[in-house]
């Protein structure tokens, strides 16, 4: 029996997503940055996230501060061709929505006409006229609230927050803004649980957690992560479910084998000559002149 359980084939739209929290429908969501992982999350998540993780994550970046409009728009348009029936979701990389409405717009505009669906911007109460203007122009956005990649500067590294009164109390305050600015979806990353859930019953549009705790409407980590395709420390929210970098490697590793030893490429991996020419080949013989220069 196979252990893959797929989602069915509707296509993910977001009065989909909103009737799914009204029924209390648990949401799965997870990154991809090319087509080959859009193909394998396609079928089975909710949600697809071209994050700016892509900085850290495959671009070698230390933080995804260094991400650029022209490197999402290309790992969108790779995703986009897939033509996924989840929905797809771009993120507004560092300083691509902090210069004013019209370039925001602009580059979020071109998000969807490249293929996304929606787009995904970090902050709170700040954000509000951002996401305002955005809606304005029916692009569909998704708030990020929490630990906010994008200000590891300003948090003194990626720490968990809303532990102090004052922050726990300013990201209910800003969940509420966010969602009465019209957003249709909130990303809760490294926030205590109790913070998430309270967060997310209170909230009429579905909330998605990352180190935000049960509570939420929905759940999304990075695909590399929960494919153990990573190195180095993983945070306490990751669940890998595959030592994905043994798995390929052991693959890797059986297949150099085969060709260190010669028995790759086999017959079956090789052409053939017609039969009439083979006598041709054998009997040819190099030439003994020279005409290099
Ligand atoms: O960039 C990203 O992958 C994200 C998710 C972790 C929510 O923002």
């Amino acid at each position: 029996m196979s252990h893959i359980s797929t989602a069915p084939v509707q296509r993910v739209t977001i009065p989909v997503l909103q009737q799914w929290k009204r029924d209390g429908r648990r949401i799965a969501m997870t990154t991809a940055y090319d087509a080959v992982a859009a193909r394998i999350a396609d079928p089975i998540v909710d949600i697809i996230l071209v994050g700016d993780s892509v900085g850290n994550v495959c671009l070698g970046f230390d933080n995804t501060l260094p991400v650029s409009m022209k490197m999402m728009n290309h790992h969108v348009e790779a995703v986009a061709r897939t033509k996924p029936r989840a929905l797809l979701v771009a993120d507004m990389p560092f300083l691509s929505f902090h210069l004013g409405a019209e370039e925001t717009i602009r580059n979020a505009g071109g998000f969807l006409q490249r293929g996304a669906d929606a787009v995904k911007l970090e902050g709170g109460s700040k954000r509000v006229t951002t996401v305002r203007a955005l809606v304005d122009c029916d692009i569909p956005v998704m708030g990020h609230l929490g630990l906010t990649p994008q200000s590891v500067n300003s948090m003194g590294g990626f720490k968990v927050q809303g532990r102090t009164s004052t922050d726990a109390l300013r990201l209910l305050d800003d969940a509420h803004r966010l969602q009465d600015a019209g957003c249709f979806a909130l990303v809760l990353e490294g926030i205590p649980s109790e913070l998430g859930a309270r967060a997310a019953e209170s909230l009429s549009i579905p909330t998605i957690g990352i180190g935000a705790g049960a509570g939420c409407s929905g759940q999304v980590l990075v695909l590399h992560d929960l494919l153990g395709l990573t190195e180095g420390h993983r945070p306490r929210f990751v669940r890998t479910y595959v030592d994905g970098l043994k798995l390929l490697q052991d693959a890797l590793s059986r297949w150099a084998a085969d060709v260190r030893e010669g028995s790759f490429p086999g017959a079956q991996e090789s052409y053939q000559l017609p039969e009439s020419l083979g006598e041709l080949i054998a009997n040819w013989a190099p030439p003994t002149h020279s005409d290099k220069p």
